[in-house]
């Protein structure tokens, strides 16, 4: 236990004021105080009346008011004096709350529950006469607050030096931590004591084309677990990050505490803002249970409906890509031999082809043969359009016009060959970083799009954003993500980012923003290595948030297949492979290896073909972040179910309780399980299928090896 900080005396003698305000969640097991000492805003919140965030202080410090012109303004005018963190009096109180049912476009359920409780305390700076609004909605599975900027005589424009919302617990925790930064989320997790993340820090990261770390930050989502007899799983994460930096979290490992840090922009700035305005959502998810907090649905309760009054255009979407096989250097994204290129003066057709060009109109039609055969939606195909030969490295602004296909891709031909087979081509837009250059190209290459019936993009960010100094996650970048998005969904056309920033439930509003990747996905399998325990984690953080394109299904694991000699595998079964597309939630999902390595193994691939990508309801089975992850999901208007369970470098038992099941139906399961002599370093494409007829009443035993898993359609018997 912490030592208070400040004694009652000691608060008495200053001459404090409290009032505290006190909320309940619905089921009345969660409790949160609001309280003003002497000017300042703090909140607490309780579980069954016992702390779980301990007084933390609530603020924003500001860099100035009004319009910033300069940038040596900056630095002179900060205003401690106007700080919007203390010298507070409670001006109004206002309550609220609320019990709907919602459906979403695309879910884990059919139906998402929103039952909380709200409290909304005005507070009133006195000495410079402007209010601020304090919003806490306190749901059965949790907190969320967010600061609400009323228009007002003297609150009109202002810079936003740092928000200062903190997050005190009264104990050492583990969390499950990714170093802090302001353009990159593709690290390892690190597993440590809050206290030990100091001394971890300087080892927890690798390289990435563009990162600017945030010495002893961590990320959200944040993952944390009391240990001990009764304990507690808390995730700390944000909502509806709109027009706004995105944050990070400031830990101070001797007090247990954490506070927001927001991403600067060109000019050291973390927010400009013009009232009416409100920020993101702070959330803290609470349970003693680390399967309800993977069912948690707050982040997305605390987003707004959908702003689409037609979505019949978005749908799931399973696609095969010309992808991996560059990702691990088998051939190139790049046409020709050239470097140096300049986007519209260079004759690409003048220029040497260098053989390994892999998205050529014969590849591109075998992957859509392949694909149409086996029933999917899509293909993605990557390396279509000019720019490659020297899109990365060079902080160059102008090195793609997404519209300029290779002379080699026939880009009216392969799309009416692949929608004769009944198959989309999903676009890729790289943006290298210029975010600026795809805002001045995207509405040609959207009306190209619809000319030729793509109906969804794939952007990539990768490198550092231009315009130069503003980076992945500043305020001016998440606003770009929005713009796209937003004019995507005038031309229906769907998105899934990469190296943008992680979802923050807004795929609710903006349904066509189908998923994300931003963290680290399976192409890092290829660029140093994802630890066993990764894809037990992800959930728990990344996936908090919304959908990512993790791109599963790699079946040749080891690339000495390849090229002899190549130390690098993928760190896993094949068996777990397939329970990636249960575990992992997505309505946009690929299979991500070549089509020879499936044709070596039709029968486990049949799994993929069949599983489903949008759901009527879930069910964590068993779960703990880092451990394992058993997942049940029944497919959208069908009886049809699918399961699928993940260990990490441990091997593992586990009996599965098919008790969700319909118990006056017979079903028939199909079960894919690692094989007896499984191992995923020596032996990772051991796999054993059988199938087998179960009822409610069946529990069925499952042995996992190490980082191995099993997945098991389940479909009503005739
Ligand atoms: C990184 C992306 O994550 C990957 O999927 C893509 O293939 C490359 N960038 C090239 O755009
Ligand atoms: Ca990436």
């Amino acid at each position: 236990m912490k030592i208070f900080k400040i004694s009652g005396l000691a608060l008495i003698l200053a001459g404090f004021s409290l009032s505290a305000q006190s909320l309940k969640s619905p089921d009345g097991k969660f409790e949160m105080d609001f309280n003003l000492k002497s000017g300042v805003a703090y909140y607490n919140l309780k579980l069954n009346n016992k702390i779980v965030v301990e007084d933390s202080k609530l603020g924003l410090e500001l860099l100035k008011d009004g319009d910033i012109q300069f940038a040596s303004e900056l630095e002179s005018k900060n205003n401690p004096g106007k700080n919007l963190n203390s010298g507070f009096v409670k001006t109004d109180e206002k309550r609220d709350s609320k019990n709907e049912t919602w459906q979403p476009v695309l879910g884990e359920k059919k139906n998402y529950i929103n039952n909380y409780n709200e409290l909304a305390v005005t507070l009133n700076q006195t000495a410079n006469d402007r209010s601020i609004v304090i919003k806490f909605r306190l749901f059965n599975d949790g907190l969320g607050f967010r600061y609400e900027f009323p228009q007002q005589k003297n609150l009109n424009y202002f810079v936003i030096k740092e928000e200062d919302s903190e997050i005190n617990f009264p104990t050492d925790m583990k969390a499950w931590w990714l170093a802090g930064d302001y353009d990159s989320e593709e690290y390892q997790t690190q597993t440590s004591n809050i206290s030990e993340i100091p001394k971890l820090w300087p080892t927890s990261y690798d390289g990435n084309a563009s990162q600017a770390l945030i010495k002893n930050g961590v990320q959200m989502p944040l993952m944390l677990k009391k240990e001990g007899k009764e304990p507690l799983y808390i995730n700390l994460s944000e909502a509806a990050l709109i027009n706004y930096s995105a944050a990070n979290l400031e830990v101070d490992a001797k007090e247990f505490s954490f506070k927001t840090h927001l991403t600067p922009d060109a000019q050291g700035a973390k927010g400009y803002i013009q009232t009416p305005s409100v920020t993101p959502w702070r959330t803290i998810i609470v349970s003693p249970k680390a399967e309800e907090v993977l069912a948690s649905k707050m982040i997305f309760n605390l987003n707004e409906p959908t702003r689409l009054k037609d979505t019949s255009w978005i749908h799931p979407t399973k696609f095969m890509g010309v992808w991996w096989e560059m990702i691990i250097g088998k051939s190139n994204w790049s046409y020709s031999t050239a470097v140096n290129v300049h986007i519209g003066e260079t004759d690409f057709t003048k220029l040497t082809p260098n053989g390994k060009h892999a998205a050529n109109n014969d590849k591109v039609k075998q992957y859509i043969d392949f694909a149409a055969k086996n029933g999917f939606d899509a293909i993605l195909v990557e390396g279509w359009n000019t720019g490659w030969e020297d899109w990365f490295g060079h902080s160059k602004e102008f090195v793609f016009d997404f519209i300029t296909p290779y002379p080699d891709f026939d880009l009216p031909m392969l799309n009416d060959y692949a929608h004769g087979k009944g198959i989309k081509i999903i676009m890729h837009h790289e943006t290298s970083g210029s975010a600026a250059n795809y805002e001045r190209w995207a509405p040609k290459a959207f009306d190209l799009m619809n000319k030729y019936g793509y109906d969804a993009v794939k952007t990539g960010y990768v490198g550092n954003i231009i315009p130069r100094g503003e980076h992945h996650y500043s305020q001016w970048t998440i606003n770009h993500y929005q713009r796209i998005v937003d004019l995507a969904a005038e031309h229906k056309i769907m998105i899934d980012s990469h190296e943008s920033i992680r979802p923050t439930g807004l795929n609710r509003t903006y349904p066509n923003w189908i998923a994300a990747e931003a963290a680290r996905g399976t192409e890092f399998e290829a660029f140093g290595g994802n630890n066993p325990d990764h894809q037990t984690i992800l959930p728990f953080t990344r996936y908090m948030g919304g959908p990512m394109d993790y791109t599963p299904g790699i079946f040749q694991t080891k690339l000495d297949y390849y090229f002899p000699g190549d130390k690098r595998f993928v760190k896993t079964t094949l068996a777990k492979q397939l329970a990636l597309y249960v575990v992992m939630y997505s309505p946009l999902q690929m299979a991500a290896d070549l089509p020879e390595n499936y044709e070596r193994h039709m029968d486990a691939f049949q799994f993929i073909k069949d599983v489903a990508l949008d759901w009527d309801d879930s069910k964590i089975l068993f779960a703990e972040p880092g451990d394992y992850i058993h997942t049940a999901r029944k497919a959208k208007g069908t009886d049809n179910w699918f399961v699928g369970g993940i260990t990490d470098e441990n091997a593992r038992d586990y009996t599965i309780d098919f008790s969700f099941l319909d118990p006056n139906k017979k079903y028939e399961a199909t079960v894919y399980e690692d094989g007896k002599d499984a191992d995923y370093i020596n032996t990772p494409q051991s796999y054993h299928i059988y199938k087998k007829i179960i009822t409610s009443r069946t529990k069925l035993p499952m042995h996992l090896v190490r980082s191995g898993g099993y997945a098991i359609s389940v479909k009503p018997f005739k």
